[in-house]
């Protein structure tokens, strides 16, 4: 009997980190932190100022506090967010915001992502409004932009391939949000999917984000999956060079925390898109 209820308390306490080591991997490659965590900031109290084509964001505090932060918030407010890119009274968020790529993430995931923000330390950090130029600012035609460029559904695998590519498929889709940064974007400041990872001259803080494609020239098709995934590791190219600028951070804070499955799915999927220019 005392063996047997050690036993369960082992699976318990298992259990529990497992979840917990989930929600710390979902947190890591969703990179939360990168926009949220300002320099030398306390963890996701509001982050550095972002420089958009569009005019400058303030990433709000996110922490439990109940003033300042989301502390208020129901988990179905929380998905709300993260699918419809809408607050608790409705307001739609301007898409700097990633939730255009983050809706695609499973109920389990962002159950865990959750339960991850409840355990940050809250702050008292009170939201600053964002600096946009004309009609950017005006936060009621983000109802018209959602309307147009805005699917909220969760990621659908496809039947046809098997679970690794499906995997990266979703990590890079979904919480990586990849294409926020590798993708071109439109007059609206929606992504081009017809030229979806075929790099972007307009990149976050002004930097030029390349094509990630299989195109050999100008993409990555010369790299192999194991080049990939090593530089999702460690940050170095085939050619000896280090991934600078934001990418840099996507690796530290992200996909050098992820399993070896995890980013030889992202790599899988990366060389089986169409080449692109
Ligand atoms: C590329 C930068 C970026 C990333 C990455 C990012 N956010 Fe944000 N987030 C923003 C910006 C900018 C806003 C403000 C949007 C607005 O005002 O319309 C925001 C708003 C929010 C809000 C609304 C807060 C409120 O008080 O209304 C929540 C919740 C949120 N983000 C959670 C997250 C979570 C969780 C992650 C990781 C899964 C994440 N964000 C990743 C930039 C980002
Ligand atoms: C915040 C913007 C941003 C996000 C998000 C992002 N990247 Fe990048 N990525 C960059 C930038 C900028 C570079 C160029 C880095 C450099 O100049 O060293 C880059 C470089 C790369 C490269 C190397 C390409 C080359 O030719 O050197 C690969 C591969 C890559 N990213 C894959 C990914 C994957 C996979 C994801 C999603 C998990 C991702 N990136 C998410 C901005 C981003």
């Amino acid at each position: 009997m005392v063996v047997l209820v050690l036993l369960l308390g082992a699976v318990t306490i298992r259990a529990e980190e497992d979840s917990g080591n989930r929600g710390a991997q979902v947190f890591a490659i969703a990179g939360c932190a990168n926009c949220h965590t300002a320099r030398n900031g306390p963890p996701l109290a509001g982050g550095d100022p972002l420089r958009t084509p569009f005019g400058i964001f303030h990433p709000p505090n996110i922490t439990p506090d109940p003033e300042t932060g989301i502390g208020r918030w129901t988990y179905g407010d929380f998905v709300r967010a993260m699918r419809e890119g809408r607050a608790p009274d409705g307001t739609p968020y301007y898409p700097a915001f990633p939730y255009t790529s983050y809706h695609r993430m499973t109920d389990a995931d962002l159950w865990a992502l959750w339960a991850y923000l409840r355990r940050v330390p809250p702050v008292r950090a009170p939201r600053r409004d964002h600096e946009l130029s004309f009609p950017y600012g005006l936060r009621s035609g983000l109802h018209l932009w959602q309307w147009l460029f805005h699917d909220p559904r969760p990621f659908v695998p496809d039947p046809d391939r098997d679970g690794t590519w499906n995997r990266g498929a979703y990590l890079v889709l979904g919480p990586g949000h990849c294409a926020e940064c590798h993708t071109p974007r439109g007059w609206f400041g929606q992504l081009d999917e017809d030229r979806l990872f075929a790099g972007n001259p307009d990149g976050p803080e002004g930097t030029k984000v390349p094509n990630i494609t299989p195109d050999p020239e100008v993409g990555i098709g010369r790299w192999s999956v194991d080049q990939i995934v090593f530089y999702l590791r460690v940050g170095m190219r085939p050619d000896g060079d280090f991934a600078g600028g934001p990418m840099a951070k996507v690796i530290e804070n992200g996909t050098s925390r992820l399993p070896d499955s995890d980013l030889r799915a992202i790599a899988v999927f990366l060389k089986s898109l169409p080449p692109r220019r």
